[in-house]
C-alpha cells in the first residue's frame, strides 16, 4: 500500500472554559484515528490549539485585573496537561494568538478583498458607555420579549424556549456592568457568501456525511447571507490591515490556526506549508461537532477557495455527548470536567468506553455512567485483561517465564482472529471504533472459552509443558488483541510491548508468531473500577456547580454582612459592625473550618432556621442550627461546603444541642447567603 500523507485537526477548544467530557468525545475519537494511522505505517500528522481570541478572554483578564495574554498562557499550561493526561498524541498543540496565525489571516483576508468578496456596511449592535464596549449578545441581559422572564440571555430565553434579536430585548442591561446600553451603528466587513454559491453546491456532497450536507443545501434556496468577520474595539484579537479600531471576529482566525499550528510544526522539521498543506497528495480531515458545522462546511471552504488554499478533503461531524440519557447538567453533576475526571478514575478507561461507543455518526453519544463501570470491569478488565495477567503470572511461576510453541487449537484460533484484523482495521479507517471493539471482545470471549476448557491450573499438575503450549497461545492471542487495541490505549500497550521485549507495535506486527522465547514479569495493565469513584466524581461536580452559583459577593458585603446566624436570627438588615478593631491574636482564636454539608433538614416549630448535619473533618459529624431557611431549599445544601466557627462553645437550643455556627453574609435583598470556599476543599481544613 502507498504511504498516505494525512492531515488531522480536531476544533479548537476555546482558551476561556474548562475542558469537559463532551469535548473528550471529540477529541479522544481523532486521536484514535491519527494513531491508527501511523499504525499503518501512514504520515499522519495531528494539529490543535486553543482558541484564544474573543469578547470573554478580554473581559475575564480587565475582572482579573490582568492581561489576555496571561490569562491564555494559564489556560494553555492546564489544557496541555489535561491533554497528556487523557494520552493524546498531538504532534503539535498551539495557539490561534501566535504570528504564524497572523500571517495566514491577514494574508487570507488581503486575498479574499482582492477577489472582490469583502464588502462594508453599517450595523447597529447595543453599545455600553460604562464599559466603552458593542456587547456581543452573550453580554446582554434583559426582560423576555415574548414571556417577560427577567434576566435573559441576549438572544434566548431559557423559560419559554423563545429566540429573538439582541435589539428586541426589553429593558437590555450590559451583563458586565450591569449599565443601560443604547444602539449604535458602525461599519463591519462581511464575507460575502453568494458568489461561492456554485462552488459550494458543487463541494459539499463530497466533503461531508450525506444528513449534514443535505441540511446546508437547504439553505441555498435563498440567497447567501454574507458574514460578519470584523469587532470594534477594544476586542482581544488580530487588528484587520487598514483599519485601527477593528479586529478579525475570533472566528475568522480560529480554523486559520489549523494551518497556522501545522506550519510551525512544519518550520521546526525545515519544511513548509508546500510541503504539506498544499502538497496535493496529502489528505486533510477535521473532526468537529456538529454545533459548528456552518462554520467548517460553508465558510471555511470558500475562504480557502477563495485564497488560494486546498479545501479539506474531508469534514468528520460527530454528535453531542449525553450522560445517563440526557443532556450534560451541572445541578445533576454530569457536567464533568476532565480534571474532576482524573481526580477519580483512570483515563484509559473513558478511552476504552468512548471507543465502545463510537461508531463514526453523527448521532450523539450517551456516557450511561453504570454501562462505563461495567464495560470496563466486564470486558477490558475481566475479558481482555485477564488472558494477560492470568497467562502471564502462570508462565512466570511454573513454565521458567519461556513461551514455547502454541498448541494447535490455540494456533488455529490465533489465525482465524488474525483474519478478522483487516476487518477491524477498516472500521477504524471509518471511524467505526465501537465495531472495532466488538471484534476484538469477540475474540476475548473465545480464547477465554479455550483457556478455561483446558483448565491450565488443573493441566500444569500433569503436563508442564501442555500448559507452556497453552499458555503460550493464550498470550498470542493477547498480544493480537494489544495491537488491534493500541490506537485507545497506547500506555496499555507499551506495557505489553514490554512484557513481551518488543519494540512499539504496528499493525504489521499481528502477523507475527511469539513462540520460544522469554517474557518479562507481568505489570499490571488496568484496574476495575470502583463505582464508589464514580459517584464521588458525581457529587463533587454537583458540589463544584452549587459553588458556582452562590452569588458573588464584594469585600464590602462580607464585611457589612458577616454575621453567624445560628443563634440570632437574621434580622431583615444587619447592623455595621463596631468600628472597634481587633489585635491578631483575637483573630487567632476563632477557628475557622471547611465543612461539607452531609444532611440539611427544615427544623419543626422554626420558620427560621434548618439543621445541618457538618462533615468537619472529625471523626464524627456535627449538628448546627442556622437561620438560613428563607434563603435555601434543605435539598440544595447537601454536598456544598461552608465555613464553621468550630470551637464556638455549645449551645442548648429549644430543638437540640448546636455545636457551631455557620458564616453567611447579606445580599442586597437582606437575605442570607452562605460563605463557600471558591473551589472544593477538604472538609476540616482551616482557614487562615
Ligand atoms: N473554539 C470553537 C472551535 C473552533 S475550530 C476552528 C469551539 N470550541 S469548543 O470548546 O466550544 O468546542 C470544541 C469542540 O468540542 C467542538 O467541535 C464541539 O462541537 C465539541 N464539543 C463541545 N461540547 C461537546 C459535547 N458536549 N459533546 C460533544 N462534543 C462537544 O467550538
Ligand atoms: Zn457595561
Amino acid at each position: 500500500m502507498d504511504k498516505r500523507k494525512i492531515i488531522v485537526t480536531s476544533a479548537l477548544p476555546y482558551a476561556n472554559g474548562a475542558l469537559h467530557l463532551g469535548h473528550l468525545v471529540e477529541y479522544l475519537q481523532t486521536d484514535f484515528w491519527a494513531r491508527y494511522q501511523r499504525m499503518m505505517g501512514h504520515d499522519c500528522v495531528y494539529v490543535c490549539a486553543d482558541d484564544t481570541h474573543g469578547t470573554p478572554i478580554m473581559i475575564r483578564a480587565r475582572q482579573e485585573g490582568t492581561t489576555p495574554e496571561a490569562v491564555i498562557a494559564r489556560s494553555y499550561e492546564v489544557r496541555v496537561k489535561e491533554f497528556g493526561a487523557f494520552e493524546m498524541s498531538f504532534d503539535r498543540y498551539g495557539s490561534t494568538n501566535c504570528e504564524e496565525n497572523r500571517v495566514l489571516s491577514e494574508q487570507i483576508y488581503l486575498r479574499l478583498k482582492a477577489r472582490g468578496l469583502i464588502s462594508s456596511r453599517p450595523v447597529e449592535q447595543l453599545y455600553c458607555e460604562r464599559c466603552a464596549m458593542f456587547l456581543p449578545d452573550r453580554f446582554v441581559k434583559g426582560t423576555c420579549p415574548r414571556c417577560g422572564a427577567p434576566d435573559r440571555d441576549g438572544d434566548n430565553c431559557s423559560v419559554c424556549g423563545a429566540t429573538y434579536n439582541t435589539a428586541e430585548l426589553k429593558d437590555p442591561h450590559c451583563a458586565i456592568c450591569g449599565g443601560k446600553p443604547a444602539l449604535r451603528q458602525s461599519e463591519q466587513l462581511f464575507v460575502e457568501l453568494e458568489p461561492c454559491r456554485d462552488f459550494l453546491k458543487a463541494w459539499l456532497p463530497g466533503h461531508t456525511d450525506k444528513g449534514t450536507a443535505d441540511k446546508l443545501l437547504e439553505w441555498f434556496n435563498e440567497p447567501l447571507r454574507g458574514w460578519n468577520i470584523s469587532r470594534d474595539a477594544p476586542y482581544f484579537g488580530f487588528k484587520i490591515p487598514g483599519y485601527d479600531d477593528k479586529y478579525f471576529y475570533v472566528w475568522l482566525d480560529a480554523p486559520i490556526g489549523y494551518m497556522a499550528t501545522l506550519w510551525a510544526w512544519a518550520k521546526e522539521r525545515g519544511q513548509t506549508l508546500e510541503d504539506w498543506w498544499q502538497d496535493p497528495k496529502a489528505e486533510i480531515y477535521h473532526f468537529i461537532g456538529k454545533d459548528i458545522v456552518r462554520f467548517h462546511c460553508l465558510f471555511w471552504p470558500s475562504e480557502l477557495e477563495n485564497a488560494g488554499f486546498r479545501t479539506p478533503t474531508q469534514v468528520f461531524v460527530h454528535g453531542f455527548l449525553m450522560v445517563n440519557g440526557a443532556k450534560m447538567s451541572k445541578s445533576e453533576g454530569t457536567f464533568i470536567s476532565a480534571a474532576t475526571y482524573l481526580k477519580h478514575l483512570p483515563a484509559q478507561a473513558l478511552r476504552f468506553y468512548y471507543a465502545c461507543k463510537l461508531n463514526g455518526t453523527v448521532d450523539d453519544m450517551n456516557l450511561d455512567l453504570k454501562d462505563f463501570v461495567g464495560r470496563v470491569n466486564s470486558d477490558l478488565v475481566g475479558k481482555i485483561t485477564n488472558l494477560a495477567s492470568r497467562g502471564a503470572q502462570m508462565l512466570n511461576k511454573n513454565c521458567g517465564g519461556r513461551l514455547g510453541a502454541m498448541d494447535p487449537e490455540s494456533r488455529e484460533l490465533l489465525e482465524a482472529c488474525r483474519a478478522q484484523l483487516p476487518e477491524a482495521l477498516a472500521a477504524y479507517e471509518r471511524r467505526d471504533f465501537c465495531r472495532a471493539m466488538v471484534i476484538v471482545r469477540d475474540w476475548a470471549d473465545k480464547a477465554n472459552q479455550l483457556f478455561d476448557a483446558k483448565a491450565p491450573w488443573k493441566l500444569v499438575k500433569e503436563d508442564p509443558e501442555a500448559t507452556r503450549a497453552l499458555l503460550t497461545g493464550t498470550l498470542n492471542l493477547f498480544r493480537l488483541m494489544a495491537i488491534a487495541l493500541k490506537p485507545i490505549l497506547p500506555a496499555y500497550a507499551a506495557k505489553v510491548e514490554a512484557l513481551f521485549g518488543e519494540a512499539p507495535y504496528t499493525f504489521a506486527d499481528a502477523a507475527k508468531d511469539l513462540e520460544n522465547r522469554p517474557i518479562a514479569p507481568y505489570e499490571h495493565l488496568a484496574a476495575r473500577i470502583d463505582p464508589k469513584a464514580v459517584e464521588a466524581m458525581v457529587a463533587e461536580t454537583k458540589a463544584q456547580a452549587a459553588q458556582k452559583a452562590a452569588p458573588k459577593l464584594s469585600g464590602q458585603d462580607i464585611k457589612k454582612g458577616i454575621r453567624q446566624l445560628a443563634h440570632a436570627p437574621a434580622p431583615a438588615t444587619f447592623p455595621e459592625p463596631p468600628a472597634d478593631t481587633i489585635a491578631i491574636d483575637d483573630l487567632a482564636k476563632v477557628d475557622l473550618r471547611v465543612a461539607t454539608v452531609l444532611a440539611a433538614e427544615p427544623v419543626e416549630g422554626s420558620d427560621k432556621l434548618l439543621r445541618l448535619t457538618l462533615d468537619a473533618g472529625e471523626a464524627k459529624p456535627r449538628t448546627v442550627f442556622a437561620g438560613i431557611r428563607k434563603a435555601y431549599a434543605p435539598e440544595t445544601l447537601a454536598g456544598t461546603q461552608l465555613i464553621l466557627v468550630a470551637n464556638l462553645a455549645p449551645r442548648k437550643m429549644r430543638f437540640g444541642l448546636s455545636e457551631g455556627m455557620i458564616l453567611a453574609a447579606t445580599d442586597a435583598d437582606g437575605s442570607p447567603r452562605v460563605i463557600r470556599p471558591a473551589a472544593p476543599t477538604a472538609p476540616g481544613a482551616k482557614l487562615h
